[in-house]
C-alpha cells in the first residue's frame, strides 16, 4: 500500500514528531513501500487529495495528533489511518480521564488530583496546594494533564518546590495532574494490535542519572535502556499484562505504548499511555520492536497493511 506519514503539527512535540515521521518513512521505504511525508498544516487536505494514499500514518504527538482532532479530520476525509479512532484518542490522551477509567477497571494507578488553572485563581494557590499535599503527601509528580515527552513535568519533594512546578506545568496546558510518586523501575511496554488480538512487545527498562526528561529522552547516550527489561518472569508478565489491559480497556487500535512503574512488590502502576508513541532513534517503541522476533520493518509493514484494509 501507499502510505502518507503525517508529522509535525503545532504541539510542543513538533520536533519529536518530525523525527518520528522521518524514521518511520525511512523504514517503510526500505521495505519497498511508496511513502510521502506530509506536514500537518493548512495544505494537508489538498495534499491528501492529490496523493490519494491507501493509508495515513499520523505520527503527530501531543495535541491535535493524539487527542483525536487529526483522527476526526481523517474520518471526514474518509481515508483509513493507523492508530486509535478519535473517541479513544480523546480518552487516552487525557491522563486524568485515562487514569479514572483504568482505576474503575481495577488497574493500579497512583492516586492523583486534576486541577484546572482556574481553581488556583478562584480558591488561591496556597489553599489548593496544601489541600492536595494533605491528601496525596509528598513526593508528588506534577504534570500537564495532556501532552508528552515529559515537558512541564517536575518531581516535587518539598512544599516550597510546588509553586515553581505548577508554573512549569501550566506553561504546557491549563489542567495539571498532581500524582503520588511511586518508587520502582521505570518500564515502557508497547502493544501492537494487528493479528486480531493485542500483543505486548518486549518491555523496555529505562535507567537515567536524573529525571527521564526531554533531554534524557532525545539525546543519545543520556539514558540507558534494557530491552527486554531486566525482570523475572512474573514481573515481565505483570508489565506486559498491564499494557495489554490498558490497550483493551481504552479501546485502542493498532499501536499503543504504556509507561509505568514496577514497584518492589511487583505491582505495575499505570502512568500514561501514548496513542502515537515516539518513533525516533531514541524512542521506546522502535527499541521494543527491534527486540521482537518479528523485527521493526515487519512490524511497521504489518501495522500499515492492517490499517489499510
Ligand atoms: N510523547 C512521546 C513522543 C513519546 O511518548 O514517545
Amino acid at each position: 500500500p501507499s502510505v502518507a506519514v503525517l508529522a509535525g503539527g503545532l504541539s510542543h512535540e513538533r520536533d519529536v514528531s518530525i523525527r518520528s515521521g522521518r524514521r518511520v518513512a525511512g523504514v517503510l521505504r526500505d521495505a519497498g513501500l511508496a511513502v510521502h511525508v506530509l506536514d500537518v498544516d493548512s495544505e494537508l487536505l489538498p495534499h491528501l487529495r492529490h496523493i490519494r494514499p491507501d493509508v495515513v500514518w499520523p505520527l503527530v504527538h501531543g495535541s491535535t495528533g493524539e487527542d483525536g482532532s487529526l483522527q476526526n479530520l481523517l474520518d471526514l476525509v474518509g481515508v483509513p489511518y493507523v492508530g486509535s479512532e478519535a473517541a479513544a484518542c480523546r480518552l487516552a490522551s487525557s491522563k486524568p480521564v485515562a487514569k479514572a477509567l483504568l482505576r474503575q477497571a481495577g488497574l493500579p494507578t497512583p492516586d492523583h488530583a486534576a486541577l484546572p488553572q482556574s481553581v488556583f485563581r478562584e480558591v488561591g494557590a496556597r489553599t489548593v496546594l496544601s489541600a492536595v499535599e494533605d491528601t496525596l503527601g509528598l513526593p508528588l509528580m506534577v504534570k500537564p494533564a495532556a501532552g508528552g515527552s515529559a515537558l512541564g513535568v517536575t518531581e516535587v519533594s518539598s512544599t516550597d518546590q510546588l509553586p515553581e512546578a505548577m508554573v512549569a506545568c501550566f506553561a504546557y496546558g491549563d489542567v495539571a495532574l498532581l500524582e503520588r510518586a511511586v518508587r520502582g523501575v521505570e518500564v515502557a511496554v508497547s502493544v501492537i494490535d494487528v493479528e486480531g488480538e493485542p500483543r505486548a512487545l518486549p518491555a523496555v527498562e529505562i535507567v537515567t542519572d536524573g529525571p527521564y526528561d526531554y533531554d534524557a529522552r532525545y539525546n543519545p547516550g543520556r539514558s540507558e535502556f534494557f530491552t527486554p527489561a531486566r525482570l523475572d518472569e512474573g514481573q515481565t508478565s505483570a508489565v506486559q499484562e498491564l499494557a495489554v489491559a490498558v490497550h483493551r480497556t481504552l479501546g485502542l487500535r493498532h499501536v499503543s505504548r504504556t509507561d509505568m512503574i514496577l514497584d518492589d512488590d511487583g505491582v505495575a502502576w499505570f502512568l500514561d499511555v501514548n496513542v502515537a508513541p515516539g518513533m525516533t532513534e531514541t524512542s521506546l517503541f522502535p527499541q521494543a520492536a527491534i527486540a521482537d522476533p518479528r523485527d521493526l520493518a515487519d512490524i511497521y509493514v504489518d501495522i500499515v497493511s492492517t490499517a489499510a484494509v
